[in-house]
């Protein structure tokens, strides 16, 4: 059992990707450890694709998956150390982590060089992610030199070298019960975390007093960081859309944008509310939201089995479009403004990406140079915006709005479930939530 996930379900995954590629070595490593500064790292995060197939979340190891008639997957990771245990923790070592995580065969990573090349020798194809980190594709090409080098006794290099991550990518879009049920957890502690948030936000407080109430409660829930670096823009600094500072003082009459989510076992939430600090949306504020809040509607009722990444987003900039137009943001007919992409001048991003153990997770949007249908199990973010900076031509009473409302949504056979529900997010169920912190 790895974080509520049992190994089975690891090794299923493994023997599916041994049954994708039919034949060949696939080649995984798990992400290298980071120096932050001088000897401080910073916090280990797995890879993901190496831990979707493995839960195994220890630091410098490799799988190898050999693929075929007897699929076998081997595990190459830290030998126990009784010294380095004492100070950094405990460590499987091979042995232990074959028998926890149903390896077919473990050995020390110290062996990785002397073993893969006898892997590879008469294997017609490598599987494995290049261009990424110079330093591996250097071992990797070093170890089809080795067996290059035998030819002449007969032994054969992989002729081809694939993306192993084409073949996962596809697998990892598609979540499981296992993952949803690890998914919907995430979301809640999310959700519950913005709820706090709110309630802590109030008029003089800085955005990392704020930032803090989310760190807490997700850690006190037991997930292990946040999935990205969280976001507490208050004012103008909404429209920033990577805005990390967090270090302003929340003011009477404006609004604050919180985009936060936690990590919980690997997997993220990703989740974005927009409020009033005073409590109540001034008319200007409560127009632009409802104009966000009826993209996203309309963004949502587009997540249906069958229909195409790009639904939700045509969905969203239409209705924006059009208000943009109503509120005398943008001036022209609504098909002109779609076509000319007029309306990115408020609305720059997509309205959303797959969800799942990276933020902005594996798979790809289009297939054949077309979008891609949606099918259940797929989980993405719908999370349409509206950004109006002061400048030429920006009335007044909207100068410096930022708007954001995102959340997580589930493709079910029946259309979508959205994960991210228990945080606040109709301007009356906002409203309520806050007037409760004043009471
Ligand atoms: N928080 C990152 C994003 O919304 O894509
Ligand atoms: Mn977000
Ligand atoms: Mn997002």
């Amino acid at each position: 059992m790895t974080n509520g996930i049992d190994s089975g379900c690891f090794q299923r995954r493994r023997a599916r990707l041994a049954a994708a590629m039919r034949s060949g070595v696939a080649i995984v490593p798990t992400a290298p450890e980071r120096s932050r500064n001088r000897d401080a790292h910073y916090p280990y995060r797995f890879d993901s694709y190496f831990y979707y197939l493995t839960g195994f979340a220890e630091p410098e190891a490799v799988l190898v998956i050999v693929a075929g008639a007897a699929p076998m997957s081997i595990l190459f990771c830290r030998d126990r150390n009784p010294e380095r245990e004492i100070w950094d923790g405990f460590r499987h070592g091979p042995e232990a982590a074959r028998a926890a995580f149903g390896f077919d065969e473990a050995h020390s990573i110290d062996r990785l060089d002397a073993l893969v090349p006898e892997l590879l020798a008469d294997r017609d194809a490598l599987y494995c992610h290049l261009g990424a980190d110079t330093a591996w594709d250097t071992r990797v090409t070093g170890w089809i030199n080795r067996v290059r080098e035998r030819s002449r006794s007969g032994v054969t290099a992989p002729s081809e070298v694939k993306d192993v991550h084409a073949l996962l990518d596809e697998m990892r879009l598609v979540k499981g019960p296992e993952e949803l049920a690890v998914m919907r957890r995430a979301a809640a502690i999310t959700a519950g975390a913005h709820r706090r948030a709110m309630r802590a936000a109030r008029p003089g407080r800085a955005e990392f007093e704020i930032e803090a109430e989310l760190l807490h409660e997700f850690r006190r829930h037991g997930a292990q960081a946040p999935a990205y670096s969280p976001i507490v823009a208050s004012g103008s600094r909404a429209c920033v859309l990577h805005y990390v500072q967090n270090d302003g003082v929340l003011k009477d009459g404006e609004l604050l944008l919180i985009d936060a989510g936690c990590e919980l076992d690997g997997y993220a939430a990703d989740l974005t509310r927009t409020f009033p600090v005073s409590g109540t949306f001034s008319a200007p504020q409560r127009e632009v939201y409802d104009l966000v809040l009826a993209a996203q509607a309309a963004a949502i009722a587009a997540v249906q089995p069958g229909n195409r990444w790009d639904a939700p987003h045509r969905a969203a900039v239409n209705v924006l479009a059009q208000g943009l137009i109503d509120l005398k943001l943008l001036s022209g007919a609504l098909a002109g403004i779609v076509e000319t992409e007029a309306y990115k001048k408020y609305y720059m991003h997509r309205t959303g990406h797959w969800l799942g153990l990276d933020v902005h997770d594996a798979g790809e949007y289009k297939r054949g140079g077309e979008w891609r249908s949606f099918v259940p199990g797929m989980v993405l973010t719908v999370e349409p915006g509206c950004y109006i900076r002061a400048g030429e031509g920006v009335p007044e009473r909207f100068a410096g709005i930022g708007v954001r409302i995102e959340d997580d949504v589930v493709v079910t056979d029946a259309g979508a479930e959205v994960l991210t529900q228990d945080a606040p997010k109709s301007p009356g169920d906002i409203e309520a939530w806050l007037r409760a912190r004043d009471a």
